[in-house]
């Protein structure tokens, strides 16, 4: 039996929701998994880039031993039915830029669980996925929209259970996704945090996300100026983004620009402006990089409302 699932690239945190909000963009993984006759091959696991753009380099970094993450999945979901996973073959086709905050650790995680549960018959419901796949991303900011598509707010709770409620985004705001040509692990960029924040920069967020979801709710655009910020995460990461304060700055002078977030850890940036001037607000962003030397891939997206999905499934 051989399955194959799409999932989509993911951008977390957008400004306020650090680590429990993200939305789903139109850029995939693949992910195949293939039951192979030959027993005691045990699992192996290919990874090739799907797409001219995708840097061999950042593959080649890649673990292809238990190591890799989606081996962790898959071996999770068998050892929670009580069993092993043996004799497979996983390959990773990659189209989500790596180590750019897009969520392609993510994506590999969900569509890995979700081919072996299909290869399983379907032994995990989707409160389960989302449960597993979240106790190895650690939180439910990016694995939420690559299962379920959209924009989404999620927690996860103390006992492992995922909540999570789905946004409706304007039609009317656009997505400027901006991939600078350097990586940034998301370790690095979670070890510049700091292990506590002062209370007055929670209460900014905490107001902050709260009139995000009403600026979205009621497509207010002013009031989503005033939402797109932060102070938990953003300010810590500034220096591991050079050009980032200068792209934001040079923004401000824009205004159909709503905001300039860092996507999920960085490195990439997302611009969420009205539909307008969205040639200007690139060629800003290409230029003040390319003034520290640093080439960018520049594409304006929508929303990608799906999530995760089988796209092949044969016996
Ligand atoms: N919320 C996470 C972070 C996303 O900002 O570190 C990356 O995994």
């Amino acid at each position: 039996m051989k399955v194959s699932v799409k999932v989509p690239a993911t951008s977390a945190n957008l400004g306020p929701g650090f680590d429990c909000m993200g939305l789903a963009l139109p850029l995939y993984n693949t992910i195949t998994i293939e039951e192979t006759v030959l027993p005691g091959t045990g699992v192996e696991i290919n990874v090739f880039a799907d797409n001219d753009s995708i840097d061999q380099l950042s593959l080649d970094h890649i673990p292809l031993d238990e190591n890799n993450i989606a081996y962790k999945a898959v071996e999770l979901l068998y050892n929670s039915i009580g069993q092993t996973p043996s004799e497979l073959k996983i390959n990773i086709a990659t189209n989500i830029p790596v180590a750019r905050g897009l969520g392609s650790s993510s994506a590999v995680i969900v569509g890995a669980l979700i081919a072996a549960n299909e290869l399983l018959g379907r032994p995990a419901d989707e409160a389960a996925l989302l449960s597993i796949a979240c106790e190895i991303e650690g939180h439910p900011d990016n694995i939420t929209p690559a299962i379920v598509g959209g924009i989404v707010i999620s927690s996860q709770e103390d006992d492992g259970s995922v909540v999570y409620r789905k946004l409706d985004w304007p039609s009317d705001w656009a997505i400027t996704v901006c991939v600078p040509d350097f990586e940034l692990s998301t370790e690095i960029s979670r070890s510049v945090l700091p292990t506590e924040i002062p209370r007055k920069d929670a209460v900014f967020n905490a107001q902050r996300l709260g009139m995000f979801i009403q600026a979205v709710h009621t497509k207010d655009s002013e009031l989503m100026k005033l939402a797109l910020k932060d102070k938990i995460h953003q300010p810590y990461r500034m220096k591991l983004v050079p050009g980032l304060d200068k792209i934001i700055e040079n923004l401000r002078h824009f205004d159909n620009v709503l905001g300039c977030v860092l996507s999920g850890a960085g490195s990439s940036i997302l611009i969420i402006s009205e539909k307008n001037n969205l040639d200007k607000i690139k060629n800003i962003v290409r230029e003040t990089w390319a003034d520290q030397n640093i080439k960018c891939q520049i594409k304006t997206m929508s929303v990608e409302n799906n999530g995760a999905h089988v796209v092949s499934h044969d016996d």
